[in-house]
């Protein structure tokens, strides 16, 4: 009998085509409706191998339920939607989507920044309305990027690349890390501080840690309130990694300036939640690494590591060494 490999949304038959042709391939009907968890167990009971998305919650029941269960390829970088310790027990292979995404990652933050800072949102909005009545000085006056400190939280490969981009806006750029970046620090000039020292100093703070016990949280009311009254906040992270109602709190008094967030506590966010009533928030449906080229390299990835599995191979972005 061939392998079972169940995918967790619609994705183009051209990319499955791969999978198809090896294996017997099963897809969820929708490509944005998640599959629901009593299907996802059934097809886990039945699969050699899940392709996931970071939608997905593949928790411990998920994992026990696949008897056979051998890879899960995850359509992302950050896997914390993926029970790490008891895939370790299983023996099940948990791959995810480094690399490739990096660059469009850190080109839609640096974007979001700027977008924050400059108020792009809002004056397209303003001209959509017709709310423009002639040239003002002031009109839509924000925030300027060059020459300012840009404080980076997780200097990993997609904060390294943000690094990069704003070398060329003159930045000084400071970061945090759970590791000195030596490397970093020669090539682009970057400058190490502590958390503290980092948000007192930047005039933008970038958020691109990785979920982890350790970092859930870690941006609290009191974080909020040790930053720059016109600091900006950029979450391309993961939402749980801030405290949302005490960033709402932080904006509504002025404590900071403004925020741009493609990630949010809870996914998707309710387009009633009163952080979006806020004018000083960009707030953008989770597409970090969403261009066409890097999602079908990330769909690529993954089909080509659950191949590799499968046949007994070690695939090329193993999470659980
Ligand atoms: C990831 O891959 O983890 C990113 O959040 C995608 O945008």
């Amino acid at each position: 009998m061939k392998p079972y490999v169940y995918v967790t949304r619609k994705l183009p038959d051209a990319l499955v085509k791969p999978l198809r042709e090896k294996y017997t391939v099963n897809m969820w009907k929708h490509d944005d409706i998640p599959v629901p968890k009593d299907v996802l167990m059934e097809e886990a009971a039945k699969a050699d191998a899940l392709f996931t998305v970071l939608a997905d919650s593949i928790d411990d029941s998920v994992l026990t339920a696949g008897k056979n269960l051998k890879v899960v390829a995850n359509l992302a970088v950050g896997f914390n939607n993926i029970d790490l310790k008891t895939a370790n027990e299983k023996g099940i292979a948990i791959c995810n989507t480094p690399d490739v995404l990096t660059d469009t990652t850190a080109d839609l933050t640096f974007g979001l920044l700027m977008a924050a800072a400059r108020r792009m949102v809002e004056a397209a909005e303003f001209v959509k309305e017709g709310k423009w009545q002639s040239w003002s000085p002031f009109l839509l006056a924000g925030h300027d990027i060059h020459h300012k400190t840009l404080g980076i939280v997780g200097m990993g490969r997609i904060g390294e690349t943000v690094a990069k981009r704003a070398t060329g806006f003159d930045m000084n750029i400071l970061y945090y890390n759970r590791t000195r970046k030596p490397e970093a620090e020669k090539q682009l000039g970057v400058h190490y501080t502590s958390f503290d020292e980092l948000v007192e100093k930047s005039d933008f703070i970038v958020c691109l840690t990785p979920l982890t016990p350790e970092t859930e949280n870690m941006f609290t009311r009191e974080v909020f309130q040790k930053m720059k009254p016109s600091a900006i906040f950029i979450n391309a992270a993961r939402g749980a990694v801030v405290d949302e109602q005490a960033l709402q709190e932080a904006l509504e008094a002025g404590e900071i300036a403004g925020a741009g967030l493609d990630v949010f506590q809870r996914e998707p966010i309710a387009a009633d939640h009163p952080l979006l009533k806020l004018p000083n928030v960009v707030a953008l449906p989770h597409i970090g690494s969403s261009s066409t080229e890097t999602r079908t390299s990330m769909v690529n990835l993954c089909v080509e590591n659950i191949i590799s599995v499968l046949e007994g191979k070690e695939p090329k972005t193993l999470v659980n060494k």
